[in-house]
């Protein structure tokens, strides 16, 4: 299974996780996307807050775990400076940060995570990567119809966001298990294709395609 789309995405992102994202960003999202720039930039910003906020739930839970408060730390903090960065970019730019409801495709991925330990964790850190995996991916997309400024920005998102996704992964392993993990990636790997590929009636960062408005 490959993300594949063309030479100039491809080229921005590492093998290994255009192969472990089940398909990849279709057409009609990046069109949403352009048609939208401030709603998009509001929407990066929420996500950069919750991937920080999602980090440090899991350095409140799993105390016994010394590898996963170090990556999650570091996490959290690059995620918060991203956060300053898309605020700022927001306001050079003259967007009113407002209250947005979330999309569905977190909480479409959480869904299916284990409610019983160890395999909470596990889970947990699968959607961890998905998430970081599909907006490495989505940046990527964007960048060569960006102007100069933001796609300067997204192109250093998309080195560290690469580098959370295996981070994730490299955690899930090493307390699950390669084969029971890659057991699982294969589940995730078909909810998260749905979310992506499916009719969505929110446009949002990780949404899926855009309906076709009534004419
Ligand atoms: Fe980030
Ligand atoms: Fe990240």
């Amino acid at each position: 299974m490959t993300a594949h789309t063309d030479a100039t995405t491809d080229d921005l992102l590492p093998e290994a996780l255009l192969d472990f994202l089940p398909c990849a960003t279709p057409d009609r999202w990046v069109e949403a996307a352009l048609d939208n720039p401030a709603l998009l930039l509001i929407d990066h910003a929420q996500c950069e807050k919750k991937a920080a906020s999602t980090a440090m739930s899991l350095m409140f839970r799993y105390v016994d775990r010394p590898e996963l408060l170090t990556k999650m730390s570091q996490l959290a903090r690059e995620e918060l400076l991203h956060f300053e960065q898309v605020v700022g970019l927001m306001e050079e730019r003259g967007i009113d940060y407002s209250h947005l409801q979330a999309s569905r495709y977190a909480e479409g991925l959480r869904r299916h995570v284990s409610r019983d330990e160890p395999q909470r964790l596990i889970d947990t850190l699968i959607v961890g990567a998905f998430i970081e995996a599909r907006s490495c991916e989505r940046f990527a997309r964007l960048i060569p119809r960006l102007d100069e400024g933001l796609a300067r920005f997204y192109r250093s998102l998309v080195r560290s966001e690469g580098r959370h996704f295996e981070d994730y992964i490299g955690l899930a392993e090493r307390y699950g298990g390669k084969a029971a993990v890659a057991a699982r990636l294969a589940v995730f790997a078909e909810v998260e294709r749905e979310l992506i590929e499916s009719e969505d009636v929110m446009f949002r960062f990780h949404s899926g395609v855009p309906e076709v408005a009534d004419v």
